[in-house]
């Protein structure tokens, strides 16, 4: 017999959109049960995503910080040995104390999970798939939050081994004489420069004639030229037409090329929404061409009472972004208001140094027709980079020609990760580029830079 249990609000995805909507739901007094197949929580981004990939990012930049960075400093560190088996464990370690910290949260704000494969039954109703008792939950509203999984390729088998995703990539377990990397998007560029770091040539196939596609086109050229510089070997205009593994080798073939030989093989060339065998059919909702679920400004499916946020909708592939929709959902449920401010939305790309974005892009503005005024700033020219060291890339602000309203913030170039969250702030207050320029920013720091990039739009840079 099927146990039949009733909350106000039953989330299919405990990822950073599905567990940040439970936490905010359950703060405005709702019941909330969350249904997640894999036994952590946290999804893509704790498990096998973000926190995984920084962490080794961060292993992988200290050793070669103490290969190449150190002597500079006076800091001589003796002879240097890589631990592989170390930095893998500290970085499973970090995974598991984060998504340990999302179950004491469930506890803490009284949200249910079942443990199982959510699958909507018709309106109003979630079977929980699971080797134990059937189960069926009756809400009033369901919150579809399950996310996305790596896009195939056509020819290209993966076998969960030498031919993966950037699953298998978080966990080489010796470094790989040679990794092909199909795709320069995110996860190309972040877990490419990870293996390069610890001593793998690395070379990223790229379809297009540029990486990062969709980031400001100065931004990548100059993110290609610094990691270049660092070992990556970028082939643009590439076509991958198959993989296979031959004689122990990966053999990756390229249209109008001789096949390339590796020994390992990353496939990254984006991700899908995840709709696998969830019941969309059993309440009539249809998908978008690309796979996503279609939703309106209130995350509302064309299904009552059902909604979407996070990966399998529209919009970037983003943990925050996820967050952000997750907490907007759940105030929109309780009391009927919930926005996000898309235009104030960062991206991030983790490598040496960090490539950071918000708002418009160059090739955006001039798309739209839109007048706008341009400043930038050089690292080299900002006294905190110079005492860290780090002084490749800039800083570059893009406001409206009129009325100087920030349009866009692009920065490649030391923590711009962290200096992109006060672009987002400006952005999302409305700021113009004065506005920036005339806040007193502490000397010496890097964000001295965003403000000397806000000068500069009216060509009245201090330093440089
Ligand atoms: P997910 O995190 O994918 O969570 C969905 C959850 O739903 C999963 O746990 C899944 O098991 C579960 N699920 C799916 N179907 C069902 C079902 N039917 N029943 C029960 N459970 C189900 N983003 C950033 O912002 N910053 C980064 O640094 C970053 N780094 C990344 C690095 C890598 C290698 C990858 C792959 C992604 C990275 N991302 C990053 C992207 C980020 O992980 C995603 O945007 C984010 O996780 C999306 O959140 P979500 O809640 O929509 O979905
Ligand atoms: P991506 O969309 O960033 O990049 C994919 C790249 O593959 C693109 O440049 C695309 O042109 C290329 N490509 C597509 N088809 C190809 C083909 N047939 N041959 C060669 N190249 C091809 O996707 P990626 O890197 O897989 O990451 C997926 C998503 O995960 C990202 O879009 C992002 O949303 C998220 N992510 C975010 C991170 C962050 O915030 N720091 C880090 C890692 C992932």
């Amino acid at each position: 017999m099927t146990t039949m249990r009733e909350h106000d609000l039953v989330i299919i995805g405990a990822g950073p959109g599905g567990y940040v909507g439970a936490i905010r739901a359950a703060q405005l007094g709702l019941s909330v049960a969350c249904i997640e197949e894999v036994s952590a929580l946290g999804g893509t981004c704790l498990r096998i995503g973000c926190i995984p990939s920084k962490a080794l990012l961060e292993s992988s930049q200290r050793f070669l910080d103490a290969r190449d960075k150190l002597a500079i400093h006076g800091v001589m560190a003796g002879e240097l040995k890589l631990d592989l088996e170390t930095m893998l464990r500290r970085k499973d370690q970090i995974v598991t104390t984060l998504t340990r910290g999302v179950e004491a949260l469930f506890k803490k704000n009284k949200i249910t999970r079942y443990l199982g494969h959510g699958r909507l039954n018709g309106l109003g109703r979630v079977l929980v798939e699971s080797s134990g008792e059937p189960l069926e939950l009756k809400a009033k509203s369901i919150l579809i939050a399950t996310g996305s999984k790596p896009a195939p390729l056509p020819g290209v088998v993966l076998d969960g081994d030498r031919i993966g995703t950037s699953t298998e990539a978080l966990s080489y377990a010796t470094v790989p004489e040679h990794l092909i990397v199909i795709g320069a998007g995110y996860i190309g560029v972040e877990l490419g420069s990870v293996w390069r770091r610890l001593g793998s040539k690395v070379t990223v196939l790229e379809y297009l004639d540029r990486i990062l596609s969709g980031m400001d086109g100065e931004l990548a050229a100059e993110a290609k030229k610094v990691l270049e510089k660092q070992g990556l070997q970028f082939k643009l205009g590439c076509k991958v037409t198959g993989t296979r593994v031959e004689k122990g080798q990966c053999v990756v073939e390229i249209e109008g090329q001789v096949p390339t030989l590796s020994d390992r093989v990353l496939l990254a060339v984006g991700r899908v929404p995840n709709t696998d065998h969830l019941g969309l059919e059993s309440v009539g909702i249809k998908l978008h061409k690309k796979g996503s679920i279609p939703v309106n400004d209130h995350f509302e499916t064309s299904a009552q009472g059902v909604y979407a946020i996070g990966d399998v909708i529209d919009g970037p592939m983003l943990a925050h972004k996820a967050e952000e929709e997750g907490v907007a959902c759940a105030e929109y449920l309780a009391t009927g208001r919930g926005h996000v401010n898309y235009d104030a939305i960062a991206a991030v790309v983790y490598t040496e140094p960090e490539i950071a974005s918000v708002g418009k892009t160059e090739e955006l503005l001039k798309e739209n027709g839109i007048d706008y005024r341009k400043g930038m700033f050089p690292f080299r020219g900002n006294a905190r980079a110079r005492t860290i060291n780090q002084v490749e890339g800039w800083v570059k602000v893009l406001a409206d020609a009129k009325t100087d309203r920030i349009l866009g913030v692009h920065i490649i170039g030391p923590h711009a990760g962290d200096l992109i969250n006060e672009a987002a702030a400006a952005i999302a207050f409305g700021a113009s580029s004065e506005d920036l320029a005339r806040i007193c920013h502490v000397h010496p720091t890097l964000g001295e830079a965003l403000r000397e990039a806000s000068l500069a739009v009216a060509g009245r840079a201090l330093n440089f």
